[in-house]
């Protein structure tokens, strides 16, 4: 029988790699993917696959309860893969309302209208929430987040993940709502909205414009290629035991520094530019406020129980990934055109 999954915020930088994945793998599924579409959300990401029959576009807020019902009603989705969010640290240092608004009160209305029609018949039926390793705080110079470590958000970001994540597991033990969840790290790849450090680079890089380095560059960060990501999800989906927590991780550790140089060094190789022509774009400037130092996953959970691991190195995914945002200039000047411009402005240039 045909399955409904719904995937919320599909149009946006994980969400796309995962409805591509689902909808090219499981033609037996029907996907819909929701999505508001603010400045993360992109349709473009997802051209390849939008006529295929077994996909569906709805532009709804999961902020609007009454959409949300009326919707799980009408389709009477089977499961939910739930990644819509906010999920730019920065802009949730500037407006954190917009965080609590979307990643809190939407996750409830998700898991409001799931309860509803699924009635207390819960066989078959999934409520997969994706979260992040953020929600953990930081470490310092040792250990790794395990699925055991206790949460201590400092942004207005990881705060709201941390307390969307409470309310799914509330419903779990409360309602026996069939949750699961997942935190991972920081994910790069294609389609990734270039306000996040990765894509920002790549593309300051080839515009030579200033590389805006926090503090001294010495946080460290576990990066993850977005298409390992996608695979942990379509496992976790369809093996996770009901009330279980995945850390999903690329036990592949650097520092902010250390990752742009490397960046740069890549980027003089492909744009042909002498070697150092990239590096004396790097600008030191003031610290992100509450900065946490250091994320770093324990993924055994994961690897031990599912099976899962990444499936390539990080030189590799970042030749992909600097090979597809040099392949694809029309899709970056999309999206920093507009909105993205005015941010980029308030964000860099008039502070
Ligand atoms: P993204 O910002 O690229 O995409 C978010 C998507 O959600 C966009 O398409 C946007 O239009 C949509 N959206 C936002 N508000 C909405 C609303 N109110 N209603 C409906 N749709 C809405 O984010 P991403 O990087 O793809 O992250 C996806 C999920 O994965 C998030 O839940 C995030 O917390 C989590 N996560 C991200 C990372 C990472 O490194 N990017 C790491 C771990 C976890
Ligand atoms: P980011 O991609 O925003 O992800 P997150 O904050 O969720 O980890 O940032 C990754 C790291 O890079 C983080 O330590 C902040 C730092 N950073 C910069 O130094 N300069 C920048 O312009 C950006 C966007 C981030």
């Amino acid at each position: 029988m045909e399955k409904k999954i719904l995937i919320t915020g599909g149009a946006g930088f994980i969400g796309s790699h995962v409805v591509r994945l689902f909808v090219n793998k499981y033609p037996q599924y029907h996907i819909f993917n929701l999505d508001k579409l603010t400045y993360a959300g992109n349709l473009e990401n997802l051209r390849d696959i939008e006529d295929k029959p077994n996909y569906s576009f709805i532009r709804a807020d999961i902020q609007d309860n009454d959409a949300i019902m009326k919707l799980f009603v009408l389709h009477r989705f089977d499961g939910v893969i739930h990644l819509a969010a906010e999920s730019h640290v920065d802009r949730s240092i500037s407006n954190p309302l917009e965080f609590v608004m979307t990643n809190v009160v939407g996750t409830v209305n998700l898991l409001n209208a799931a309860r509803f029609i699924w009635k207390g018949n819960f066989e078959d039926k999934r409520f997969y929430h994706i979260s992040t390793d953020e929600v953990y705080g930081s470490l310092g110079s040792i250990g790794l987040f395990t699925e055991e470590t206790p949460y201590e958000p400092h942004s207005p970001y990881s705060a709201s993940k941390a307390s969307s994540d409470h309310f799914v597991r509330a419903y779990h033990d409360t309602y026996g709502l069939p949750t699961v969840i997942s935190n991972c790290s920081n994910n790069y790849g294609a389609y990734q909205f270039p306000e996040k450090l990765i894509p920002l680079c790549i593309n300051n890089i080839r515009f030579n414009l200033t590389l805006p380095v926090y503090g001294k560059g010495e946080n460290i960060r576990d990066w993850l290629w977005v298409e390992d990501h996608a695979a942990a999800i379509d496992l976790i989906f369809h093996r996770a035991p009901n009330g279980e927590t995945y850390n999903i991780g690329g036990n592949n550790e650097w520092k902010n520094i250390d990752l742009i140089r490397l960046l740069c060094r890549i980027m003089d190789r492909k744009l042909e530019r002498p070697s150092g022509t990239s590096e004396k774009l790097i600008a030191f400037v003031k610290d992100r406020a509450g900065h946490d130092l250091r994320y770093a996953i324990d993924s055994s959970k994961l690897q031990e129980q599912l099976g899962w691991k990444p499936s390539v190195t990080f030189e590799e995914g970042l030749e992909k990934t600097i090979d597809w945002y040099l392949s694809n200039p029309e899709w970056l000047a999309h999206v920093t055109s507009g909105e993205y411009q005015k941010y980029y402005e308030e964000q860099y240039i008039k502070r």
